[in-house]
């Protein structure tokens, strides 16, 4: 589904991503797991159209996407998060999630945003969709709640919702839980895993080890920009470069 070879980008002198190569296959849990500053998020960004890199190449069902903008991906099918968190003010939880549906191009996001759908059966049938993504995420009772006083966890679902409205085929999560309590921690584990099993592919960043070694399928490990490991979860946690490398940062991992 989604494949990377020799993917560079350097800012300046620095190497924020050095020569990665890996792929994503259909209906699986991936995670890219590494320290802070290994190049997760810019990773992320080369792959959602929100940079370049420098070189390499990227490909999404096929298609050559490196250098192409992110609504035009967003279009092929894939849609994200962010690491922090971006719902507008003044928004209910629903209205955040109807605005989903027309982030697929620029025009029609802006067009979502100002001015409702022309047509009132289009409204209904939007409205409607949206509402049953707050059901799936587990968050409808906050529907008519203006998203950014909703507590963290709940606007981690919001975004998740927002981001399943464009109904990628390939999901990107920054972080989902970051911030989050162990329970809201697992609420959220518990929402990837259903998402993948709608058939929706997941691509996953995240620093919380139990929620990664739960769900994933597979996990890339990046270090100063650079893969140094690839594999199973459990393999990943004996890797002995994946262990020295968190040792004295996460101590679940490298007891
Ligand atoms: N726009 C930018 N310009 C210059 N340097 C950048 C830019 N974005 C990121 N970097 C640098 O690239 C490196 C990788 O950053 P990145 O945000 O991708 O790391 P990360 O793995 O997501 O870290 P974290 O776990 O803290 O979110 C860091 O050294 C960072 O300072
Ligand atoms: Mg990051």
């Amino acid at each position: 589904m989604l494949e990377l070879q020799s993917v560079n980008k350097q800012f300046g002198g620095l190497r924020a991503v050095d020569d990665v190569n890996f792929s994503v296959q259909e209906g699986v849990i991936k995670a890219v797991i590494g320290p802070n500053g290994a190049g997760k998020t810019t990773l992320f960004n080369l792959i959602a159209g929100n940079l370049a890199p420098t070189t390499g190449k990227i490909s999404f069902l096929g298609q050559e996407i490196q250098g192409k903008k992110p609504h035009q991906i967003a279009c092929l099918g894939m849609s994200r998060t962010f690491q922090n968190i971006k719902l507008f003010h003044g928004m209910t939880a629903l209205e955040s999630v109807m605005v989903g549906r027309h982030i697929r191009s620029r025009a029609g996001f802006l067009a979502g945003m100002f001015h409702p759908p022309s047509s009132r059966k289009e409204e209904r049938a939007i409205r409607e969709k949206s509402f049953e993504l707050l059901e799936l995420l587990e968050i409808a009772e906050y529907a008519d709640v203006e998203a950014t006083s909703l507590a963290f966890g709940q606007q981690r679902a919001v975004e998740m919702a927002r981001a399943l409205a464009t109904e990628p085929r390939l999901l990107l999560l920054d972080e989902p839980a970051a911030g989050l309590n162990i329970y809201e921690t697992a609420e959220v584990a518990r929402l990837i895993s259903r998402i993948r099993d709608m058939g929706i592919t997941v691509l996953l960043v995240e620093h919380d080890m139990s929620l990664v070694m739960d769900i994933s399928d597979e996990i890339v490990v990046l270090s100063f920009g650079r893969k140094i490991a690839e594999g199973e979860p459990l393999a990943i946690q004996q890797n002995p470069e994946v262990i020295k490398i968190y040792l004295g940062e996460d101590e679940e991992l490298a007891a």
